[in-house]
């Protein structure tokens, strides 16, 4: 998220929802007849799905990948990278279906696309919850198409998500301390999450992510009801 502009959408999502995308996913690998052998989970967004799709599916055999972005220090490549080799025998001679969360710009998808046929797998398909047209790459299956690019927060890291969403908001405002109800006007401007959504889609989480951010040292309580961040 750190390369993002200053501004962009986000699209809060929840349980119950990503669980239905992990049903379309399978339900569309069941007809097309594409019958895997295993599921190799890109770590890590793609590991829930990975999981819950298997259980659609009737498989036991759930291997992950790690993919990553980051080469060197501050430098972010377009080249995502594998993190550790998979274990010896996960692949070979199987049918595979690759699982990641969503394909934005396509690569991470691609790359193990990629890496999983040189490890002389037999048929090679990848799958994603969501697509972004964004996207180089077009997997085989797909949960849901989103017309326009948004940064999609999921159930599994919405802590690390909104302390990201947050502290950024408060660098970018004016002002040095700020109210929860300010910092969600701030989320609505910078990211169009409005209040309503977000309670919908993550109810009465935001005290919880303040306080979080305290016990890392992000921000302070300043009052009662006052937060500013913790600068370095
Ligand atoms: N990872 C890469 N692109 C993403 C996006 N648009 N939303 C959530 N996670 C992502």
């Amino acid at each position: 998220m750190s390369d993002l502009p200053d501004e962009f959408k986000c699209t809060i999502t929840n349980w119950e929802y990503i669980y239905g995308l992990c049903r379309t996913v399978s339900t569309e690998v069941k007809r097309s007849e594409f019958e895997p052998d295993v599921v190799v989970a890109l770590a890590r967004g793609g590991w829930f799905a990975g999981r819950c799709i298997c259980d659609f599916l009737g498989l036991d055999d759930l291997t992950s990948l790690k993919m990553e972005h980051y080469v060197g220090t501050a430098e972010k490549t377009g080249e995502p990278q594998i993190r550790y080799p998979m274990p010896e025998g996960s692949v070979e001679g199987k049918d595979v279906l690759i699982i990641d969360d969503i394909a934005d710009t396509g690569g991470s998808i691609e790359r193990a696309h990629e890496y999983v046929t040189d490890r002389d797998a037999d048929q090679v398909r990848t799958g994603t919850l969501q697509l972004l047209q964004t996207s180089e790459f077009e997997p085989d299956f797909v949960g849901e198409r989103l017309e326009e690019w948004a940064w999609v927060v999921y159930p599994w890291n919405f802590i690390e998500d909104m302390i990201d969403l947050i502290s950024g908001v408060m660098r970018k405002a004016e002002g040095e301390t700020f109210t929860p109800e300010e910092i969600r006007r701030l989320l609505a401007e910078f990211h169009e999450i409005e209040r309503i959504q977000m309670e919908i889609a993550q109810p009465n989480r935001l005290n919880e992510v303040l306080v979080e951010m305290e016990r890392r040292d992000a921000i302070d309580r300043d009052g009662a009801n006052e937060w500013q961040l913790v600068e370095g």
